[in-house]
């Protein structure tokens, strides 16, 4: 596994628990030296264990020296980060072709090179070619295996997948790769092998309908909210439907995290290239780019558009539960905006400090749930994590008048009525 972030590490721990030796490769040497350690450097539920159980009995290995771990393995995969390209929507792949060029020099047996990163049509093409300047076609194979679980959920996600997507036309690597995922294919994962650059595209196709899925149900939201019904009765009602399903029809923040974000420019980005305009992605971007423009309003509004010396509460600011990824969150827009028009913001998460907020004025970390509230003016439920769902807000937060703005729909209004708290949730 070249790469050992959210993805290389996730998938290297569970490929190793499945029976086989990997070797996780990353060129942060701290993070190495932390793995050796017994020291995971994201927050994922049950990970810690399965790196700790697979370390100590040998089956997984952590390096900082790619050449090492190529010339060892018969499968490569590639699983570095393909962010948003500055001040464009492409997808960067400098770190994807850089692996490429590395690995090249590194072959000297048949080897299945494998993109788990999230990589554009024609990306396989060319870390083909890369591959090619070096060495003879016959010693490698470039096929695209997508990666779709989710953080917070990831072992599960890898363990009982829905599909395993193989894009190759290479018969041998099918066959291998087929074996490799055998196990999770006996356990019900569909297994569907497809061209390459169909796999590359299937994963961008998904995540983009997911990211319009909650878009969706957000703008149908704002409509609600407009018209006294709550979004959550209609996210019922629709989601029973099963041609529509349920998840991802809760309404909520702008959908934030490392994948949607990012991989909704890239496909316009590449649709582009192919002069392909995908409109209505590009309006699902442009909706959810406006989302946290539009529940900072009705912050304002809450507040009585007066937010200068506010007490302000964020519970949660990672972009969903259970993990400790900030990137894109909504929280990244809503806390500096808010710290600018003078509000003291208090912020707990469960997974502690973040540096993103390091230099705002007058925003703190709290180590408990409960330091974070006392006192608040508006409490903002921002991530879904379970420690919020049973809070007791009047004891804790000691003071006659104060608000909460749901923005995860955790809580029902005839609740906090009865308690006589000022409660607004997303779309009612
Ligand atoms: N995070 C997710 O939930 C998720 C889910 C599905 C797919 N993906 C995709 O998987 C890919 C990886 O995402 P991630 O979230 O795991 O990224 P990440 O940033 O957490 O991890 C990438 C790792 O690669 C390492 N790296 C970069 N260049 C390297 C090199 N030359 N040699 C060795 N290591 C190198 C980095 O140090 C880092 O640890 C992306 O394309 C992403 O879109 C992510």
């Amino acid at each position: 596994m070249i790469g050992t972030g959210y993805v290389g590490l996730v998938s290297g721990a569970c490929f190793a628990d499945l029976g086989n030796d990997v070797i996780c490769v990353d060129k942060d040497l701290k993070k190495i030296n932390n793995l050796k350690n017994g020291i995971v450097p994201i927050y994922e539920p049950g990970l810690t264990e399965l790196v700790k159980k697979n370390y100590n009995i040998g089956r997984l290995k952590f390096t900082n020296n790619l050449g090492y771990a190529v010339k060892k393995s018969n499968i490569v995969f590639i699983c570095v980060g393909t962010p948003t390209k500055k001040n464009s929507n492409a997808a960067d792949l400098t770190q994807i072709y850089k692996v490429a060029k590395e690995i090249g020099k590194h072959i000297l047996k048949f080897k299945i090179i494998i993109n788990k990163s999230t990589v554009p049509v024609t990306t396989g093409d060319e870390v083909e070619r890369i591959l090619s300047k070096r060495k003879s076609k016959k010693l490698f194979s470039v096929v695209s295996n997508p990666e779709f679980l989710r953080e917070g959920e990831a072992i599960r996600d890898f363990s009982y997948p829905d599909r395993i997507i193989i894009g190759t036309k290479n018969s041998r690597s099918n066959k291998i790769l087929k074996n490799l995922y055998s196990s999770l294919i006996s356990k019900g994962a569909k297994y569907i092998n497809v061209s390459r650059r169909a796999a590359e595209l299937i994963k961008y196709a998904s995540n983009a309908f997911l990211a319009t899925k909650i878009t969706f149900i957000n703008e149908i939201a704002n409509l609600c909210e407009k018209t006294n019904i709550n979004i959550e009765d209609i996210s019922i009602g629709m989601g029973l439907d099963k041609r529509i399903g349920s998840r991802f029809l809760r309404a909520g923040p702008a959908y934030g995290g490392s994948c949607f974000p990012k991989d909704t420019k890239a496909i316009i980005n590449t649709a582009d290239k192919f002069k392909i305009n995908l409109s209505l992605i590009k309006s699902v971007i442009k909706s959810n780019d406006n989302r946290s423009i539009l529940l900072l309003k009705r912050i304002s509004q809450i507040l009585k558009n007066k937010i200068k010396n506010k007490k302000i509460c964020f519970l949660g600011v990672t972009f969903k539960a259970n993990t400790d990824d900030m990137r894109d969150s909504s929280s990244l827009k809503m806390i500096p905006y808010l710290s600018k028009k003078g509000a003291i913001i208090n912020y707990y998460d469960p997974t502690g400090f973040k540096k993103e907020f390091n230099n705002l004025k007058k925003v703190s970390f709290c180590k408990n749930v409960k330091s974070a509230l006392i006192d608040s003016d508006l409490v903002i439920i921002h991530t879904e994590w379970n420690d919020f769902k049973s809070l007791n807000f009047k004891s804790i937060i000691k003071k006659k008048k104060f608000a909460i703005y749901d923005m995860r729909n955790i809580y029902t209004s005839s609740k906090m009525l009865k308690e006589k708290i000022k409660y607004y949730g997303v779309g009612w």
